[in-house]
């Protein structure tokens, strides 16, 4: 996969905001000549509820998939505590089709560290800890030397800008284990102990990091924070779409001509993002299906891609949802059981085993699935998967067994002729039919 920031020519009305165009803008100098670290300044100018009631207003929604909007969970910390305080930023960014948090890392670290420090100052905290996916050794290495400068400048630490604001930012290196991105199990591999996710309530807010109020946000949710600050919440919440504005980073993959990461408004439709920004499908073929925002998303049929656009609620009225805007394009060509497949071993391997249903389930998705791989499975096969699916949905202590379950459940409703068309007992023509 290329990475870089995409596109400034052929989509010249956009001004990018979170992966701006300015070269060395993840240098220190460069991004203060730019304005940077002005909003924090700013910040520091107005009450801590102040600065959490701009960020309600503006309605921003979480970038980490479940576009939880920011204002309100940061409200739901609580103003006085005996116990310290933490932020807990998301940057594991481990599921397959995401790859969106790493450009901030490299291209605007700066942004991100001022919205964490905005951060802390509305909700009182004065210890953040950004958790990195392991396998991203390089950005872990540009965020640190991010955060040196940052440190080195008055900017983190003690007595912040001159004033009494103080607050510490440690990066957190994950291992590898998907199941650290879900916000309790990163609290617990911060802690040292196995990423097993824990049963809320209580949650986070009231009990969360070493049994401290603690809030968790995404990498880039965070990101947003400054603009608001700096340009206001009327501002922000104008651009794109209403419900869940501001600018959005979205990750092409699969079968299109310019893979990568593109800045563009929220609520941008689907099909444009695929040939506008991302360069068509190659060859022209016709678009089987897509997956909209990462592998735990549903899947949608490319027929039914027409008016569907990235942003929560376009997506949810479309039976998916926007997840982390991870999409992922399949092509007339591609073999969908093969990418089932493909996708129920990777939350099998990833399922943590803590819950019965997620453990033994994921497994046996997996084992059915890849009997339709073979050829083997059979169409009662098809009912055994789906009641599989139905069963780990909703009975696990995390969303991870959901995760799972709703690729399968999607892709048998949607593309149930897929699978009749490889059981060996199928109805005479059927593979006909589906072809
Ligand atoms: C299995 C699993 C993996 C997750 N991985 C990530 C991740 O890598 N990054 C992330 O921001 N959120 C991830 N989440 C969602 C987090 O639990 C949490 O909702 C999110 O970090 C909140 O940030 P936001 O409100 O800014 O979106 C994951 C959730 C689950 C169930």
């Amino acid at each position: 996969m290329i990475l870089r920031p995409v596109d400034s020519e052929k989509n010249s009305a956009w001004t990018r905001l979170i992966v701006p165009d300015t070269p060395d803008f993840h240098r220190l100098e460069v991004y203060r000549a730019h304005g940077g670290y002005e909003a924090l300044r700013k910040a520091l100018g107005m009450k801590p509820e102040e600065v959490t009631d701009e960020v309600k207003k503006s309605n921003l929604r979480g970038r980490g998939g479940a576009a939880f909007p920011t204002g309100l969970k940061w409200s739901f910390m609580p103003k006085q505590s005996a116990k310290p305080k933490y932020l807990c930023v998301n940057g594991d960014e481990s599921e397959p089709g995401t790859f969106k948090d790493r450009q901030i890392f490299e291209f605007n670290p700066h942004q991100l560290l001022e919205g964490i420090l905005i951060g802390c100052y509305a909700m009182g905290i004065t210890t953040a800890y950004i958790y990195v996916r392991g396998e991203y050794g390089k950005w872990i290495t540009m965020l640190e030397r991010a955060l040196a400068d940052a440190s080195a400048n008055g900017l983190v630490g003690k007595g912040i800008l001159g004033t009494e604001f103080s607050t510490d930012i440690v990066i957190h290196k994950g291992a590898g284990a998907y199941i650290c991105g879900e916000e309790s199990a990163l609290m617990n591999s911060i802690e040292g102990q196995r990423g097993y996710p824990r049963v809320k309530p209580p949650f986070p807010a009231q009990n969360g990091l070493w049994g401290c109020p603690t809030t968790i946000n995404n990498v880039e949710t965070m990101t947003n924070v400054p603009l608001i600050i700096q340009r206001g919440w009327e501002w922000y919440s104008r651009i794109g779409a209403p419900k869940q504005p501001g600018p959005i980073l979205v990750g092409v993959s699969g079968h299109v001509n310019n893979p990568g990461v593109f800045e563009m408004p929220t609520g941008e439709s689907l099909l444009e993002i695929i040939h506008k920004w991302a360069g068509g499908v190659p060859g022209n073929k016709r678009i089987k299906a897509v997956i909209p925002g990462g592998s735990s998303t549903m899947i949608v049929r490319g027929e039914n891609l027409e008016g569907v656009r990235m942003d929560a609620d376009s997506l949810k009225a479309a039976g998916s949802s926007v997840g982390t805007a991870g999409l992922i394009v399949m092509d007339e060509d591609t073999d969908l059981i093969r990418v089932i497949t493909r996708i129920a071993k990777f939350y099998y391997h990833e399922s943590c085993g803590q819950c019965t249903p997620c453990r033994e389930g994921t497994g046996w998705m997996w084992k059915i699935l890849t009997r339709f791989e073979k050829g083997e499975g059979t169409m009662k096969d098809i009912d055994i998967l789906l009641d599989v699916a139905n069963n780990i949905e909703g009975n696990t202590v995390c969303a991870l067994g959901d995760a799972a379950a709703w690729p399968v459940q999607s892709m048998i409703r949607r593309f149930r002729e897929e699978f009749e068309a490889r059981a060996v007992d199928r109805p005479s023509g059927s593979r006909e039919a589906a072809a």
